[in-house]
């Protein structure tokens, strides 16, 4: 019987299904790919959008405002989105209050974008109770709806922090869900088209939509595994440098980077830290783009990781090899240093804490992790101590799975104190490796507290002057957008006391 709900339902599925091709959406509404917000300080946010469906400049209004309904307007303006540019938008809004929430959205001719939620940091050394942030990585589309988001939504963080593979270059894993459609990006273009499909999931639209983020990148924004400006297959260095550009401004054109980002052939500045008053400072580090190349790797191949025991590659221990490049290491030091904050947090992409991969006798390692850069691991955990750096706590991502370790002065000595605590978050769809492969590693890394490569989800920080607490969020499915969510395990870190502990 055909019901007048049935009628609404089929409606409804109508505009989901045209809703759901970006390109037809792009037709008839500039603002398919939604809104953003990212950066906060204690006076700006930066704004995002990006007006698609149109060849020409054409002027875009932004405005600001201290309520959801849009009524009482803090700021508001006008800018030209430029083709060159793939329309996008940023704006980098000054003069708001500290530590306040605001709305904003933009207007193209008669179209007007959804409104978005942000909110602006504390200010600088003021007193703060509470920040709640969540953080996530690794969103390989074809492998799983971003379903994950809803519950960071619904968790309503100051922030989210993305620590990197926000888009996947290659098509891999198994049981996919949706396709990418297209081969390997290496243009400009193709950047665009798979940033913008990326952009098109409704439920990663919500959480830009939510509150401001901030974010990093790893190697699947370019290219599977490189450094600088050697990438893993035997493409030359000039060429992959142009792939770089394409990627590095694809990347800033759909992501809510502050203005100063814009990038400058393959060069973009995207480490930086954000001060949350006097309770956290947050480093956001660039563990890519000044890379040294991954010492020895596999056979018939330039570049990229590769696995294998360390007394086969005494060069992987040369003091010389940088995973953030001198520049940026003494960027941090500097700014490790100065900082009076309560908590110090590095967010980077991937595993700090030493991995030995090889059960038994002799240590096996992953060179694109920091097991590769061990010199320049044993400088940053010396930094902690040398600057007394208040709470350090490193947060990653890249592995596909949880994992909560001390980081240790000397991994070697299970008697040595732990300086840091590290927690890496699990994938949002990206596929694991079966936790029995990771069980067999874990009597060999002692330092490892939890590794579960059996979940997707995200991870939920609430830091207080007294504690830090992380819950692992795992959502039951990545195979619908419903999914549940519920709390693997938490873990805290006590002010004062470098290690983390179940909760
Ligand atoms: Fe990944």
């Amino acid at each position: 019987m055909f019901t007048r709900r049935r009628f609404l339902q089929g409606m409804a599925a109508l505009s989901v299904s045209s809703a759901s091709h970006p390109a037809a959406r792009a037709q008839t509404y500039p603002f398919a790919l939604g809104v953003a917000s990212g950066y906060p300080s204690p006076s700006g946010i930066t704004l995002w959008t990006r007006v698609t469906g149109l060849a020409a400049a054409v002027p875009v209004k932004w405005e600001i405002a201290r309520d959801e309904s849009m009524r009482q307007t803090a700021f508001l303006g006008e800018t030209i989105a430029q083709p060159e540019w793939a329309h996008s938008v940023h704006i980098d809004v000054q003069g708001l209050e500290p530590g306040r929430r605001y709305w904003y959205r933009f207007t193209a001719g008669d179209a007007q974008s959804p409104v978005g939620r942000t909110r602006t940091a504390p200010a600088a050394n003021a007193p703060v109770e509470r920040l709640r942030f969540a953080f996530a990585s690794c969103q390989q589309y074809e492998q799983g709806y971003y379903g994950a988001y809803r519950h960071i939504v619904a968790d309503d963080p100051d922030f989210v922090a993305f620590l990197g593979d926000y888009i996947y270059e290659s098509s891999w894993g198994k049981d996919h869900v949706r396709s990418h459609g297209s081969l390997e990006p290496y243009s400009l273009e193709d950047y665009r088209a798979r940033y913008a499909l990326y952009r098109s999931d409704p439920d990663l639209q919500a959480a830009h939509a939510a509150c401001p983020w901030l974010a990093i990148w790893d190697d699947h924004e370019v290219d599977n595994d490189y450094a600088d400006n050697r990438p893993e297959d035997g493409m030359a260095r000039d060429e992959f440098l142009l792939r770089r550009a394409a990627a590095y401004r694809a990347y800033y054109e759909h992501m809510p980077l502050p203005a100063r980002m814009r990038p400058k052939g393959p060069d973009l500045r995207l480490h930086t830290q954000v001060g949350w008053g006097s309770l956290a400072r947050i480093y956001m580090l660039d563990t890519r783009q000044y890379k040294s190349w991954q010492a020895c790797p596999r056979r018939n191949r330039r570049g990229g990781s590769n696995t294998l025991d360390i007394e086969k590659c005494p060069r992987l221990d040369a003091p010389g090899r940088s995973m953030l490049g001198r520049a940026q290491e003494r960027w941090l030091e500097g700014a490790l240093g100065d900082s009076r904050a309560g908590w110090n947090v590095l967010a980077q992409t991937t595993r700090m804490a030493q991995f030995d991969q090889k059960p038994g006798p002799g240590r096996s390692a992953w060179t694109d992790a920091w097991d590769g850069y061990p010199a320049a691991r044993r400088r940053l955990l010396q930094t902690f101590s040398e600057r007394n750096v208040s709470n350090p706590v490193v947060i990653g991502g890249d592995i596909h799975a949880f994992m909560v370790a001390q980081l240790k002065a000397d991994f070697d000595d299970p008697d040595s104190p732990s300086v840091a605590s590290e927690f890496i978050g699990t994938s949002i769809t990206s596929q694991g490796w079966p936790q029995e492969r990771v069980a067999k590693f874990l009597p060999d890394n002692p330092h490892v507290l939890l590794n579960d490569s059996r979940h997707r989800g995200y991870t939920r920080v609430e830091i207080t002057p007294q504690r830090w607490l992380a819950d692992l969020r795992i959502v039951d499915t990545v195979r619908t957008r419903e999914a549940a969510c519920s709390t693997l395990a938490s873990y805290v870190v006590e002010n004062g006391k470098p290690e983390p502990l179940k909760d």
